[in-house]
């Protein structure tokens, strides 16, 4: 089996080549057929993949059955004032790797987010696949452009939304905190925006699990359990020992302060209902999941 990740520099592209070759993680082995997986690892240097011809030659030169895409502009509020980098990154890219992965015959892994939720409250009832996108955000507009010419161009597909990522590697919101922690005695942090927060260790070994199977579709994938980005932040302080004080501010309150941040949404918990019904859902609590990231945290920021 022959495995390309896009992105692959990223705190999802650098989990998934660890678990690729250390054959697994904390939550289980990696699928047998994996183990003797030859894996191309590329990013923007390597494969830049808002070029079609360049995508399309590549992945006809390297053949892979399987293309995982972790490239995408991940910044929120950047994408507001880089509209035609968010367009390019976030929906041609896709857009360009699924018509080339149509063309050798590979099944497409692509990566979205909870962002293509609008945010309304749902009854405080997490949004499965059946919930209907509408983004609030220039980000999320561009990611849910991406996942229908996903959908429009590779018959092949799966599309797994995930939220609030973390990780060892790259900038997140949990190594934002501890740095602010360890130079501030108090800061703050939004109280009414809701969502799940996922370690990426979680959501690289479900995409290698899905990579197995034929369950073709779009899929949840985040850490169970719902909180606010200032429980998530008071947690952090908490793992990593930190005495900064959280104090909630409301969206508004925050948006008064920082005037060029993005629309976010304010509910976008979701419900892996689709990995339930397939290759199981054994995503941890996000506490649980934030408390192995701080045992294996190595200082590091
Ligand atoms: N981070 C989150 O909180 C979050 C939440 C929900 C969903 N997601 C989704 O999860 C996926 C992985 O996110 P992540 O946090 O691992 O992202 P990340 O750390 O920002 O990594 C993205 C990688 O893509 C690369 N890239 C940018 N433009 C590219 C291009 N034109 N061609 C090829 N590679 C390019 C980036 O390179 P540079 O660094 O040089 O730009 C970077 O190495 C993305 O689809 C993202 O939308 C993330």
């Amino acid at each position: 089996m022959k495995i390309l990740i896009t992105g692959c520099r990223g705190q999802l592209g650098t989990e998934l080549q660890k678990q690729l070759s250390d054959e697994g993680c904390a939550l289980g082995p990696l699928p047998e057929r994996l183990r003797k997986a030859t894996v191309i690892p590329v990013d923007v240097d390597e494969l830049d993949i808002t070029d079609r011809e360049a995508t399309i030659n590549y992945i006809r030169r390297h053949q892979p059955d399987t293309v995982i895409n972790c490239a995408a502009f991940t910044n929120v509020d950047g994408c507001e004032t880089n509209r035609d980098v968010a367009f390019k990154v976030n929906a041609i890219g896709p857009r360009n790797l699924a018509l080339a992965c149509e063309k050798v015959g590979a099944r497409l892994i692509h990566v979205s987010t909870d962002y293509v939720f609008p945010g309304t409250a749902n009854g405080g009832v997490p949004l499965d696949e059946c919930a209907v996108p509408a983004p609030i955000s220039a980000y999320g507009q561009t990611k849910l452009l991406g996942e229908q010419y996903v959908e429009r161009f590779c018959r092949r597909y799966f599309i797994v939304r995930t939220a609030w990522l973390y990780s060892n590697y790259g900038k997140n919101f949990v190594k934002t905190m501890i740095r602010l922690g360890q130079t501030h005695d108090k800061i703050t942090v939004v109280n009414d925006q809701l969502g799940n927060p996922t370690n990426a260790v979680d959501l690289a070994y479900h995409i290698l699990k899905l990579a197995v199977s034929h369950d073709y579709g779009i899929y949840h994938c985040t850490g169970n359990g719902i909180c606010s980005w200032c429980d998530f932040a008071t947690a952090i302080m908490q793992g990593a020992g930190l005495a900064c004080k959280v104090e909630p501010v409301t969206s508004e309150q925050y948006a008064a302060m920082n005037p060029a941040s993005a629309n976010r949404p304010a509910w976008s918990a979701l419900d892996n209902r689709m990995l339930r019904c397939t290759v199981g859902d054994e995503m941890r609590d996000w506490q649980d999941a934030l408390k192995d990231y701080f045992a294996n945290w190595n200082g590091e920021l």
